[in-house]
């Protein structure tokens, strides 16, 4: 592929599982990916080999000073020291940017490069990278959260188009809120199937059944949210105004003692108001909204006493 003189050289420091991802996708949309380096040289070699005029270097510094824009893409507790280690000026900062790729660590860590003249910051792509091939394809049609200012703003949004991903402002110091936020949508919602694993089990379900019949109730779920949007996506109880089972639910939840009730409560409550952002609520979600405190006052307590799952 031709490569437009335009378009920014852009290096990794790292060659990790996310690395993988970006330089080849980069590469693949005409990107000039002109150096990796990275802590193990073999790990470099190995992805500078993929990459038409990519070299592997054994120093961190060679990236900087044979791309535009580097990735630090570095596991989140190494960002800082490998920050403080990189030289940009006085002339060499010259229209040079670092970035780094995590969702909760601050970009204020790659200061020494922005206090050099370099600019500075995030690109986070939601996606989890399995540093597998597949990754490329699969990364199509999500979010990159960016955060920077002027010409690198401009630069990374551009990368994320290139990488077909979606992308998505954040403003600065809003990197922690948005990554532990993003948590009910991934681990979380494992936790949640954990929850209804563990509780299927005092019926005698094994964890592979219990899971053959959740993940495509998930899936379906997943699907509805994305036709209808989150309140008209809800479903159960309190979708349906049936404040009897609500409530003899949260009655069940409270017998078993530890959170469970606790964790119930909370989503009950979630939920209610999901189904107050209907059009129409169910006649019933006051009553319900009521059972639920009531139950929660008693469960939140009880909770505080332990926890139900070691
Ligand atoms: N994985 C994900 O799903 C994901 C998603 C979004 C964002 N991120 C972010 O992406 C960044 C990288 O994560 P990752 O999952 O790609 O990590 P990873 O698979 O563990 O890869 C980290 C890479 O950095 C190299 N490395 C470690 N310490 C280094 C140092 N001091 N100097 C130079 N290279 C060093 C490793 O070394 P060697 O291979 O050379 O030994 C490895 O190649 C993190 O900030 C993470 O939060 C990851």
């Amino acid at each position: 592929m031709s490569q437009p003189t335009s378009l920014p050289r852009v290096g990794f420091i790292g060659a990790g599982r996310l690395a993988r991802c970006l330089a080849l996708g980069f590469s693949h949309a005409g990107y000039p990916v002109t150096a990796v380096a990275s802590r193990t040289p073999a790990s470099a070699g190995r992805l500078a080999g993929q990459i038409p005029g990519c070299a592997a270097l054994d120093d961190p510094q060679q990236v900087v000073e044979r791309a535009d824009v580097v990735f630090l893409a570095v596991p989140d507790d190494s960002i800082g020291t490998s920050a403080h280690t990189l030289r940009f000026g006085p002339d060499g900062a010259h229209g040079k940017s670092l970035v780094h790729c995590s969702g909760a660590s601050p970009v204020e860590l790659l200061a020494p490069a922005r206090d050099q003249g370099a600019s500075i910051g995030g690109f986070h792509p939601l996606y989890l990278f399995g540093g597998e091939a597949t990754d490329l394809e699969r990364i199509a049609g999500c979010s990159v959260t960016i955060e920077a200012d002027g010409a690198l703003k401009d630069t990374l949004t551009a990368l994320a188009v290139a990488l077909r991903c979606h992308p998505l402002s954040i403003p600065p110091g809003g990197r922690m809120l948005y990554h532990g936020a993003a948590h009910y949508a991934a681990s979380f919602a494992l936790c949640s199937l954990a929850e209804c694993v563990a509780l299927w089990r005092t019926l005698g379900f094994a964890e592979d059944d219990a899971l053959r019949a959740l993940l495509p109730m998930l899936a379906g779920t997943i699907q509805t949210a994305r036709d209808k949007g989150l309140p008209n996506a809800l479903a159960g109880p309190v979708s349906r105004g049936d404040t009897g089972v609500v409530q003899k639910q949260l009655a069940l939840f409270e017998s078993l003692g530890g959170d469970h009730a606790a964790l119930y409560g909370l989503l009950s409550r979630r939920a209610v108001a999901l189904a107050q952002r209907r059009a129409t609520p169910p006649a019933a979600i006051d009553s319900i909204a009521e059972a639920v405190e009531e139950s929660l006052g008693r469960s939140l307590n009880q909770a505080a006493a332990g926890a139900s799952v070691k």
